[in-house]
């Protein structure tokens, strides 16, 4: 059996080799990351952990003796891939490595606990996200008592903030770092806040700490991140930092790195964050802001503390204080209770706004959750289906007309790394997030390129590169027309 070949996750195959360092280990370790940003960033910190206590990683799940899967919670649809991917290695531990212990880290690990243990009787470890400390023991345990070693421990106080992530699947270019852990939010549709326990925020310094150093390693880019990022919060010597203050400190370490973060709820997207992307030209210009719905009662509903007129007071009040600045969204499609009419209202709030993106999501009941527990999840799957589609084709034309727009243009593009299709192109994002292909030439991961658009589908623009640049030198001359 080729465990790699049944992956989904095919991009793997081209993905950075690991260091000798990395790899040095007498055990090896394999892990395997569902979700958001979030969950990439801890399985840097699971990475570190082991590393430090001497295992070795590995990317090839067939060489490992430690599975590991972190895990993701937020829909139904994502915990059937994970229980699917265990079927696979629990057969390939009966059937070829009996010694191969395997783990489910993450979201599933704390929503489902020892259940997971019952359901799945040859999962040997249950850590949830604030436990990762204990991995290391945990897996001892494991293999001397032969034993599931279980911990889904929340903590109120855990960020990792001392932990060096080991980059494993870093392009070199870009990189994410924690700054906030947990939600206090409870939207109705949401199980973040039952399965990353409370918000708390990591320490400033060691958040500046880690940003120079990616810096000196040559990193162009980070993306801080938080469930709710913007609600950062840290209080020092009686001195509060906020988000914003946050933002602008990082955003000095250095004029040629690039400062993003995600995810924003719009509740906490004030002026004074705006001002910062408007001041710094390094913050780029663009907001992941997650708007879930078109109309007032169905926000109520899902206890997003906002009416619609006050998301799209904040739309203009954004591009008014950033011109040019990008938006894209979050949307859930059939949420209970919703009636044609109010469909309708998501479908005028996308075209009203015009975001850039869209992540479209049918509603998926969560056990535990404020809906479950008093709504009925009462659209049918056919209706959902139906509303899901529409808001893909209406924002899909609009993302597509957004990007005609964009031909002509000049962007500063940061290169990434190979496009997917061609390693004679290259790829890398402008400013504002959209991802642009172009011809390699002698241009490197790491570059900032002038690149004019001159083509565009949807999800991408295409374009020449006119040379390298710096991001001080480009901060005041884009996108210009050419
Ligand atoms: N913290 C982020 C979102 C994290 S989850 C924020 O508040 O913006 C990412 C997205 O998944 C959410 O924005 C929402 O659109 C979607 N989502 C969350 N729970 C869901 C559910 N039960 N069914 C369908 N989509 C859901
Ligand atoms: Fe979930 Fe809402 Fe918190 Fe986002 S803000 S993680 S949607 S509870
Ligand atoms: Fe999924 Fe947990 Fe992130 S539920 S979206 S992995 S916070």
């Amino acid at each position: 059996m080729n465990l790699i070949q049944d992956l989904e996750i095919l991009d793997d195959l081209d993905a950075p080799k690991l260091t000798a360092e990395e790899a040095e280990g007498a055990r090896k370790v394999y892990i395997e990351t569902y979700g958001c940003q979030m969950n990439v960033s801890d399985s840097e910190i699971v990475a570190a952990i082991l590393r430090a206590h001497g295992y070795g990683l590995t990317r090839d799940p067939e060489q490992a003796d430690v599975v590991l899967l972190n895990t993701c919670a937020i829909r139904e649809n994502a915990e059937q891939k994970v229980r699917h991917r265990l079927d696979i290695f629990r057969a390939h531990k009966r059937k070829q490595r009996p010694g191969l212990r395997i783990g489910v880290l993450g979201c599933m690990a704390e929503r489902l606990r020892h259940k997971l243990l019952e359901e799945e009787q040859l999962v040997d470890l249950v850590v949830g996200p604030d436990a990762y400390r204990d991995l290391p023991r945990l897996l001892e345990e494991a293999e001397t008592t032969g034993q599931a070693a279980v911990n889904v421990q929340l903590s109120r106080e855990e960020t990792y903030a001392d932990i060096a992530p080991v980059r494993y699947d870093s392009n070199g270019v870009t990189a994410y770092v924690s700054i906030m852990r947990g939600c206090d939010n409870m939207c109705a549709f949401c199980v973040v806040p039952f399965t990353r326990g409370r918000e708390r925020s990591r320490p400033v310094q060691s958040i500046l700490d880690e940003c120079a150093r990616l810096v000196e390693e040559g990193y162009r880019e980070v993306t801080v991140l938080g469930q709710n990022v913007n609600s950062y919060r840290y209080t020092e010597n009686g001195t509060v930092v906020t988000f914003p203050e946050l933002l602008y400190r990082v955003s000095l370490i250095s004029p040629e790195l690039r400062v993003r973060y995600s995810t924003s709820h719009p509740k906490d997207c004030s002026d004074e964050l705006l001002h910062v992307h408007r001041e710094r030209h390094n913050v780029c210009n663009y907001i992941h802001l997650p708007v879930q719905h078109g109309n007032t009662d169905v926000l109520r509903r899902m206890r997003r503390t906002y009416t619609r007129e006050q998301y799209l007071a904040l739309v203009e009040r954004a591009r008014r204080i950033v011109p040019g600045i990008s938006l894209s969204t979050d949307i859930i499609a059939g949420f209970c209770g919703e009636t044609e009419e109010e469909h309708r209202d998501t479908l005028s709030l996308l075209e009203e706004v015009r975001f850039d993106h869209a992540y479209m999501f049918m509603y998926s009941e969560r056990p535990g959750t404020y809906a479950a527990r008093k709504y009925k999840d009462d659209v049918p799957l056919e209706v959902k289906k139906r509303r899901l589609q529409e808001i893909i084709e209406l924002q899909t034309r609009i993302s597509l007309e957004n990007n005609r727009k964009e031909i002509g243009r000049v962007h500063t593009v940061l290169v990434e790394g190979p496009s997917k299709r061609s390693p004679e192109q290259l790829c890398g994002r402008t400013d504002t997030n959209k991802m642009v292909v172009f011809d390699r030439q002698d241009f490197r991961p790491g570059d900032y390129v002038r690149v004019r658009i001159t083509d565009c589908t949807s999800a991408t623009l295409f374009g020449e590169p006119l040379g390298r640049t710096t991001l001080a030198e480009s901060a005041h001359t884009e996108p210009v027309l050419v």
